[in-house]
C-alpha cells in the first residue's frame, strides 16, 4: 500500500513531533525534509558550494546531531532559496514518499511541490512567540546557551525568507487542513493530526 502524508508549516511549529507520532501510529516511514536543507547548510558553513553540496548529499549526512542548531537552521534557509539546490533534493524526497507501506514527510513544500497528490495534507502553525518558546525549551534542554530573543529572531527571520522566496515558498496547499497549535498541547495536536489522516485513509 502507498499513502503519503504531507506535513508543512513554519519553523518550530511542532511538525517533527506530530510527524513522528503520525508515522508511529500508522506504521509509516518518516522523513524530516528539513534535515536535507540543514545538511546542505552545514556543508556550506564548512566551506562547500551549495549546489554541489546538494547534489552530493548522502543519507548518512542526515544523521549528524549538530544539524539542530540555529546557526545551521539559518544556513539551511539561506541555501533553500536556490532553485538548483531544491531541484537536487526532489528525487530523494519523492522516492521516499512513494515507498511501499506509507510515508510521512514534513517540511515547507511537501503538499505544494514535492507531493501534490499526497493522500493527506496538513499545515501546522502557531504564533511566532509560541513556536520560539517551544524551540527555546528544546534547545536549552539540550544544554545550548541561547536566549529566547535569539530563538524568536531566528524563527521570524527564517519564516520571512521561507515565505518570500520565489521557488517553493512556504504556503499552505489549497487542500491542506490547517492546525493552529498555539492553544493546544502536543497531545491534542497529535490526536487532531491522526484524526485527519485516518479520515483520508478511510
Ligand atoms: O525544525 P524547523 O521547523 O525549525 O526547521 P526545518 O524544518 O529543519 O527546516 C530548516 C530550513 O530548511 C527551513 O527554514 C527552510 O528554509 C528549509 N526547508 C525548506 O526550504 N523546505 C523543506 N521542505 C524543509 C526545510
Amino acid at each position: 500500500m502507498m499513502f503519503t502524508v504531507a506535513i508543512d508549516g513554519p519553523a518550530a511549529a511542532g511538525k517533527g513531533t506530530i510527524s513522528k507520532a503520525v508515522a508511529a501510529h500508522f506504521g509509516f516511514a518518516h522523513l524530516d525534509t528539513g534535515l536535507l536543507y540543514r545538511a546542505v547548510g552545514a556543508k556550506v558553513l564548512a566551506g562547500a558550494e551549495p549546489i554541489a553540496a546538494a547534489r552530493a548529499l548522502d543519507p548518512v549526512d542526515l544523521e549528524d546531531d549538530s544539524l539542530r542548531t540555529p546557526a545551521v537552521a539559518q544556513a539551511a534557509s539561506e541555501i533553500a532559496v536556490i532553485a538548483e539546490v531544491r531541484s537536487a533534493l526532489v528525487d530523494f524526497q519523492q522516492k521516499f514518499a512513494g515507498r511501499e507501506g506509507g510515508a510521512v514527510l514534513d517540511g515547507r513544500d511537501i503538499g505544494t511541490v514535492i507531493c501534490p497528490d499526497a493522500g493527506a495534507k496538513l499545515f501546522v502553525t502557531a504564533s511566532a512567540e509560541c513556536r520560539a518558546e517551544r524551540r527555546f525549551k528544546e534547545l536549552t534542554g539540550k544544554g545550548m546557551d541561547i536566549t529566547l530573543d535569539q530563538v524568536l529572531a531566528d524563527v521570524k527571520e527564517r519564516d520571512a525568507r521561507d515565505r518570500s522566496r520565489e521557488t517553493a515558498p512556504l504556503i499552505p496547499a489549497d487542500d491542506a487542513v490547517l492546525i493552529d497549535t498555539s492553544d493546544m498541547t502536543i497531545e491534542q495536536a497529535v490526536a487532531r493530526a491522526i484524526e485527519i489522516v485516518q479520515a483520508r485513509l478511510g
